[in-house]
Parts: C-alpha cells; structure tokens; sequence
C-alpha cells in the first residue's frame, strides 16, 4: 500500500479539538487504506523551551491520544521521532538544500520571531526537519492541518531539489488537507485558528475537559446576530465552524444539518453540537485513563512502532548518503 506519514508536537497537557478534527480522524481513516506512519514529534518540542519532565509526560500523553482516537498500533507504526535518529541526520542533509532566505520567509518562523523573544535557530529550521520526517518514508501523502501548506510547499520543493540535483531518490508528497474540518476555529474569535498557544481556554475545547465546561465553552461560542443556522464562512464564522464540528463528529452532512436546524435557533444548535461533542469524547477518555493506567504497554507500543520506522529511515539514509556523496562507513 502507499505510504502516508504525520506527526503532532506534543506542546501541552493534551490535544485540542482542531487536532483532533483537523488531523486524528483522518489519520485513523486512513490507516485502513494505507500504510501509516504516526509518530509525536518531540524533536520539534524542543524548539521552544520546555521541563524536561514535562516533555516527558506530554510525549507520553500525545501518543496515547494517537491511540485513544482510533489509531490501531497493530496497523499502524505509532512513534517518538526522536527514537528514530535518521530524522536529525536527513534534517541536516535538508538544511545544507535550503536558502537562509528561503527559511526566514516561512510564515511561521516570521510571526513568532515578530511577537518579540529570542527564536532558536531549531526555529527557522523547524520546516526542514519537517520535510526530513516526511521524506524520510517514501511518504505520498500527508493528512495536516491547513495550518501546515506551507511546510508541505517547502517539503515538496526540497524533495525536487534533491532529485535535480542527485537524481531520483526521494518522493514529492502531496499534503493530505480536507476541506471544512482543517481549520477548526476558536469558539471565543471564529475568525481565528483554535490553537494551543493562541487560544483563550474558552476559545478551546481541550480533548480531556470535563463535559460540563466542553458544554459551557460551546454553549458560549461567539456566533452573529442573525437567527439562521446556515454554513456561510465569510458572514456566519461561528455557526459555521459549529456545524463543521457537528458534522464531522456525527457523520451527517452539513446540507442535512441546515435542513434539520432550519427555523430552529442557535440555542438549539450548540446544545447538538455539544451533545455531539461530549458523546465522541468521553469513550475518548475512558480509553486515555486506560493507556495512561498501563505506562509500560504503551512504551511496548512505541518501542515496537520505533522499530518498523527505523527499518525504512535506514534503507532512506542509506540512499540518501550515497546520492550526496557521504563516504560508507567500513
Ligand atoms: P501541530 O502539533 O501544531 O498540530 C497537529 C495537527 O493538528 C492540526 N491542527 C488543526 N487542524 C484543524 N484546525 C485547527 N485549529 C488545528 N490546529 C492544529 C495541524 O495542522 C496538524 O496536522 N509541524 C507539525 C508537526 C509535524 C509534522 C511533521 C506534521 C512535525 N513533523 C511531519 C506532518 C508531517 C505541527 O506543529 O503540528
């Protein structure tokens, strides 16, 4: 089967709604069709300071997550990136491929670096380690978050670049985004991305909230001042992003979802939505009090997932030394 690949960083206690509906879901969809590879990209933690226990914990906490949404290890390869020591070598390799220029530019790089504090240059580099992780596996596709394009444009171009200069050796992916459920806004500014850094706690839905507050955070979600419950992006961002949420977690057709709400209020949507929200998340953390019961099984799992990664990333580097000219070790 061909091979898809992605990885989340594990930046907080737990994932978000936006990472669970932006990227988990399809990754467990996915697995069925094609050969996965997951892995918490704690590599990319370290870009920005953080307790080394705390990373620790929330590495941990980011795989069983993996796990808990649906991601079968049997099937699927679940890993630490930094297990797999190829990651940092072909990132070097992609760092000698790219322009300062060309890194400084990244979006990214340039909106952390504006709001002030000292980047690391393990910042301006994140996106060619990124592109190691992903061409590292022959991967075809990437299922991400819009929020990554960016880093998938650059991964494909260092791809080509490589095999221009090097000849055919590594894979252009094509970026795995579906539209609607990859950008999950804050329910507090609908205009903007939920995310871990940006977000006020009202504006997220953190995966292991109580039902009680994920109900209150939706039933204050900003909305309009209109009456009707219609998918409109531009002039209705909160309803809009209320039925995505509804519609990706209940299998139901936003269209469907306009005709049931139709002459129905808001009220009457967010407690659906929350509803919806609460039934797909609390089998969500029974599962994660399970994982998290059993720390050793879920080293096994990674440990084992490690493995099967560390299989292709050798055959990968392999190549890889040998088309830019690194002498074999005897
Ligand atoms: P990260 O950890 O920020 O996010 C993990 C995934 O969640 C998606 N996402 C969202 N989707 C919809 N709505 C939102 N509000 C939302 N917020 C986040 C992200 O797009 C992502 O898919 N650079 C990556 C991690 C990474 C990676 C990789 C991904 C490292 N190496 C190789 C793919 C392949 C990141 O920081 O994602």
């Amino acid at each position: 089967a061909p091979r898809i690949l992605s990885g989340m960083q594990p930046t907080s206690d737990s994932l978000h709604l936006g990472n669970y509906l932006g990227a988990l879901v399809n990754w467990v969809k996915l697995q069925d069709e094609f050969d996965a590879f997951y892995f918490v990209a704690d590599l990319h933690a370290l870009t920005v300071p953080t307790d080394p226990e705390v990373l620790r914990h929330r590495t941990r906490v980011t795989a069983a997550q993996f796990l808990a949404g649906g991601v079968d290890p049997e099937r699927s390869a679940v890993f630490c990136q930094s297990h797999v020591s190829e990651h940092a070598e072909l990132g070097w390799v992609m760092n000698c491929l790219t322009g300062d220029g060309e890194a400084r530019r990244m979006t990214q790089f340039k909106d952390k670096v504006s709001k002030g504090g000292n980047a690391s240059v393990g910042l301006l580099t994140y996106p060619m380690l990124m592109a190691a992780d992903i061409l590292m596996y022959d991967a075809a596709y990437v299922p991400v978050g819009e929020d990554q394009r960016q880093h998938l444009e650059i991964t494909r171009d260092l791809a080509e670049r490589f095999n221009t200069r090097f000849g055919e050796g590594l894979v252009v992916p094509d970026a795995y985004i579906v539209k609607g459920s990859a950008k999950i806004m804050d329910l507090q500014d609908p205009t903007a991305k939920m995310s871990k850094t940006g977000s006020s706690p009202k504006g997220l839905i953190d995966l292991m909230e109580d039902p009680a507050r994920i109900a209150k955070n939706i039933r204050y979600a900003v909305t309009d001042t209109e009456a009707e419950v219609r998918y409109d992006v531009e002039h209705k961002p909160g309803v809009s992003n209320l039925l995505v949420i509804h519609s990706v977690l209940s299998g139901t057709s936003v269209e469907d979802l306009e005709s049931s709400f139709a002459g129905r209020g808001y009220g009457d949507l967010k407690k659906e939505v929350a509803d919806v929200v609460v039934g797909a998340l609390m089998p969500f953390q029974a599962r994660m009090r399970e994982l998290l019961d059993d720390p050793a099984e879920l080293d096994r799992i990674l440990a084992s997932g490690a493995d099967r990664a560390q299989v292709v990333a050798r055959a990968t580097m392999q190549r890889v030394r040998e088309r830019v000219g690194l002498l074999p070790a005897a």
